[in-house]
């Protein structure tokens, strides 16, 4: 194995520990900040790492479409193009496909699309896939091309899809080969269905991967049905390597993925979230738009570096009224930084072995808002 996987506690199900690349550690259970298009939307990387990310993750699907895989090889690949110099994930590009591309085709030997942008033709084989991600953009940590049902799925279509995803997992995994600084991660599927989910990750561990995702949740199936899943899924799942929730979620979702043996997330949320106003803190979402925050002079949270403990409610709310590029800057700034203290809260709590309570105290807090 490329990168050594230390679990250093446990309790019940949840573990934390460290991921360690040839870039840096990535303490888990982490939150992966979206960097989607070479910029994690409305931040710089310094403000970035100020936050406590150790790793960032990158799409195939928009950097193959702009700038280019072979001109980002040019540019001394993704790390140097946008000066992170920690640990990148990135994703394969077919789930970006079936959300965003205009028409797509799913054939055994590739997926075909034509580009949000341009409308421009594409194929993205499994191999490319690698190509992309391991060579041309140089991710510490690449994806194997997979096919996603969207919810709810008939049984016999997610059948079709997680065996599809197997192939190309054996065929993500011949081309990548071994390697020593880098790292292939596999991708459960089987939507909502036990049996399909074991078989999965059975077959994944036969072709034998770095790490191990869950893939196809938080399409639509809602927290409760999640929740279902994740009490089995991560136990199909090897124990002594990591596994990661793809784009996942909500602050509450990351906290019953972890108590259910997660160890990485990543999702456009806190950033999202932030261009539009909204802010994450222990308290639940707060909408800063509000008219009840226009003289609100407490911060967000005293006791997060950065914006959130900087800056008034008032004056978020001010800045978001008023559409000022700030406002989306200092909110995405802040729920990024949110979520970071909540990963570090959830890593800190079960060395202690106390992150029952920990859990029990979040959901209180947490909901109590409204
Ligand atoms: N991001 C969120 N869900 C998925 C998934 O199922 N597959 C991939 N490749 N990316 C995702």
């Amino acid at each position: 194995m490329p990168f050594p996987f230390v679990i250093s506690a446990t309790e019940g199900r949840a573990r934390t520990g460290v991921l360690k690349t040839a870039r840096g550690d990535i303490r888990t259970p982490a939150f992966m900040p979206v960097g989607t298009a070479a910029t994690v939307k409305a931040m710089t990387v310094d403000q970035v790492k100020a936050t406590g990310a150790d790793i960032l993750l990158g799409n195939t699907y928009h950097l193959m479409l702009r700038p280019g895989p072979e001109r980002m090889e040019r540019l001394g690949g993704l790390h140097r193009f946008m000066g992170w110099d920690k640990p990148i994930l990135t994703d394969s590009g077919g789930f970006q496909v079936m959300s965003l591309a205009g028409i797509s085709k799913v054939k055994e030997e590739a997926v075909t699309f034509s580009s949000h942008i341009d409308g421009s033709k594409h194929v993205l084989t499994p191999e490319r896939s690698i190509e992309i991600q391991a060579d041309r953009i140089g991710a510490d940590i690449s994806m194997q091309l997979d096919q996603c049902v969207s919810w709810p799925a008939e049984k016999p279509a997610a059948q079709k899809a997680m065996e599809l995803s197997i192939r190309w997992g054996a065929r993500s995994k011949a081309r990548f080969g071994e390697r020593e600084h880098q790292a292939l991660f596999g991708i459960q599927q089987g939507s909502t269905f036990e049996d399909l989910r074991r078989q999965s990750s059975e077959q994944l561990q036969e072709i034998g991967f770095d790490g191990y995702a869950i893939g196809g949740l938080a399409v639509g199936e809602g927290h409760q049905a999640m929740c279902e899943v994740l009490d089995y899924a991560p136990e199909f799942l090897p124990k002594d390597r990591p596994r990661y929730l793809m784009g996942v979620g909500k602050p509450v979702d990351l906290v019953e993925a972890v108590y259910r043996g997660v160890d990485m997330f990543d999702c456009v949320l806190p950033t999202r979230a932030g261009r539009h106003g909204q802010a994450w803190t222990w308290d639940g979402p707060l909408n800063l738009k509000n008219a009840r925050f226009a003289e609100d002079e407490d911060p967000l949270d005293p006791t997060i570096d950065g914006p959130s403990s900087q800056y008034s409610k008032a004056y978020l709310h001010h800045l978001i009224r008023a559409d000022e590029i700030l406002g989306k800057v200092l909110l995405s700034w802040h729920n990024i930084a949110f979520y970071q203290a909540l990963t570090a809260a959830m890593r800190a709590a079960i060395s202690e072995g106390r992150f029952e309570q920990f859990r029990r105290d979040f959901h209180v807090r947490h909901t109590s808002n409204g």
